[in-house]
């Protein structure tokens, strides 16, 4: 264990054991980091504050729909999930979202033999005080970056079902081309998710990459724990 001092000059430790908790991202107004215990217990909250309207199902699995305590306890198991079943040939980095100390929320990025496919994809929720002021579209060009720049992505994709206007937005807004659809069966019902996706050329006049993004600590440790070196 050793320690450095991000942007801001806050000390934080570096674990050579799990390189990928090196990682930064900052936008503009985020500091985004992959999820840790502390950072999980505070998704938790927040996201028992509430992410979207009861009425609505923003998500392709249902999760918000769980009745507490298993809601808490599927998200704990979700993020220990995704450190637990790294590897080559499947990841999901969450991302831990801050606005200064404030968690604000969720961005995850994953990919499936994306040593050969060059593939992402992306998922994201904002505790309900935190949406509409342009935070998803910060932590979306945020991972794009990340994706785009320090992992030689070719390709991002992205879905949302047709009445998510917000992620639409954001997703149409970074210069995502149409990319499909497919029908979900949603609480039961059939339900219209819109595909996106975005190349590199896409990537090169995206908004997204004019967008003031610095991303740290991806070095050959990480990219041998992803099975890029
Ligand atoms: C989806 C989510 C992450 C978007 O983040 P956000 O910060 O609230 O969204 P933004 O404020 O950045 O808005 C995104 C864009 O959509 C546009 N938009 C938002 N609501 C809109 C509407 N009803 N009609 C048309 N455009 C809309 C915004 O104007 C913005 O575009 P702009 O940058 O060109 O102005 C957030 O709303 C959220 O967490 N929702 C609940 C969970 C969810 O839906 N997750 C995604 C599942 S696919």
């Amino acid at each position: 264990m050793c320690l450095r001092a991000d942007g801001k000059g806050r000390v934080l430790m570096e674990n050579p054991n799990w390189p990928l908790w090196n990682v930064t991202i900052h936008t503009p107004r985020l500091t985004m980091r992959i999820v840790r215990e502390r950072d999980a217990l505070a998704l938790v909250e927040l996201a028992g504050k509430g992410i979207h309207d009861p009425a609505d199902m923003p998500f392709e699995d249902p999760w918000t729909d769980l009745p507490s305590p298993e809601f808490e306890q599927s998200m704990l198991q979700f993020f220990w999930r995704c450190a637990a079943n790294l590897s080559a040939q499947s990841w999901r980095l969450p991302f831990a979202v801050y606005r200064g100390e404030d968690i604000v929320g969720l961005q995850d990025v994953s990919a499936d033999d994306y040593p050969v496919r060059r593939c992402v994809n992306t998922g994201s929720w904002l505790g309900q005080s935190y949406q509409g002021l342009g935070l998803g579209k910060e932590m979306r060009a945020g991972v794009l970056n990340f994706a785009f720049e320090s992992l030689g992505a070719d390709r991002a994709e992205s879905c949302a079902f047709e009445e998510n206007h917000a992620s639409i937005g954001i997703t149409v807004g970074l210069g995502y081309e149409p990319n499909g659809e497919a029908v979900t069966n949603r609480r039961n019902t059939p339900a219209r998710d819109l595909k996106y996706a975005m190349s590199a050329s896409g990537w090169s006049h995206s908004a997204a990459k004019e967008m003031n993004v610095s991303v740290s600590g991806v070095d050959d440790a990480v990219r041998r724990q992803m099975g890029l070196a």
